[in-house]
């Protein structure tokens, strides 16, 4: 099953509401949430595409396979050659300012990945949220954490990010999403009608993305216990 839709906004940038609102109108989504909570999916094959760009495997269906569109991290770091594997999808870039991006950042990933959260999370997380550590930002805290201080430099790394895909992308293929906008340009680029549900705000920082990060648990658990009961 091709993808339809990718992605090329980083994470902060309302990609869970986005995810929400493709999934109210039909599209099965991937999201950080998905890769984070199904132990289906190899937490690692994203690592592998980024460290050898052009001779890794193929293996992006084992994880794409059952969606129709594939947002966020981990997917917008390879959102270039994921262009090229599936041709026909359309590009979304949900953006914001640079400025009210890094604070967000700040008080969300970079405030969990500079406590003990990652260590104490279950095996399948750790090893997912480890590996993309290392290769999110085009491994900019691969070596040093404290490079997410920086943030004139991740300001600026944000920016060109968004400039090119503006360069890369043929503008008719190409959504320009900026946070708060709602359904309007989002429906009419893909052709469908305005649901009637208000469109979705989730993952705030603080409570929403608390809820969010509890709700990527119980699904893990959730899936353990099926697991123990399939077993049995
Ligand atoms: P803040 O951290 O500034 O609260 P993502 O899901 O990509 O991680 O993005 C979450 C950010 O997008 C949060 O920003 C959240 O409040 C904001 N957001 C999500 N949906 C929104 C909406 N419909 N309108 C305005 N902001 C929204």
């Amino acid at each position: 099953m091709p993808l339809k839709i990718i992605g090329a906004g980083f994470g902060r940038t309302g990609t869970n509401s986005l995810r929400l609102a493709l999934e109210i109108l039909g599209y099965r989504t991937h999201h950080m949430i998905k890769a984070l909570s199904d132990i289906t999916q190899d937490p690692l094959v994203w690592e592998r595409a980024f460290n050898d760009p052009e001779n890794h495997p193929d293996e992006w269906e084992s994880v794409y396979g059952n969606y129709d569109a594939a947002i966020d991290w981990p997917t917008v770091t390879h959102y270039k050659e994921l262009m090229k594997k599936y041709p026909d999808a359309k590009i979304i870039l949900t953006t914001r300012s640079a400025e009210s991006w890094y604070k967000s950042m700040n008080n969300t990933i970079f405030m969990k990945m500079h406590s003990n959260y990652v260590e104490e999370l279950p095996e399948h997380p750790r090893l997912f949220l480890k590996s993309q550590q290392k290769i999110m930002l085009d491994g900019y805290l691969k070596d040093d954490l404290s490079k997410s201080h920086n943030k004139e430099e991740l300001c600026r790394m944000f920016e060109e990010h968004n400039e090119e895909v503006k360069r890369l992308v043929p503008p008719e293929k190409l959504l320009v999403l900026e946070l708060g906008e709602g359904w309007d340009r989002l429906c009419e680029f893909l052709g469908v009608s305005v649901p009637g549900t208000p469109y979705p705000n989730t993952n705030s920082s603080g409570e929403g993305f608390e809820k969010n990060a509890e709700i990527v648990l119980n699904e893990l658990e959730k899936q353990k216990l099926d697991l123990q009961k399939v077993k049995a």
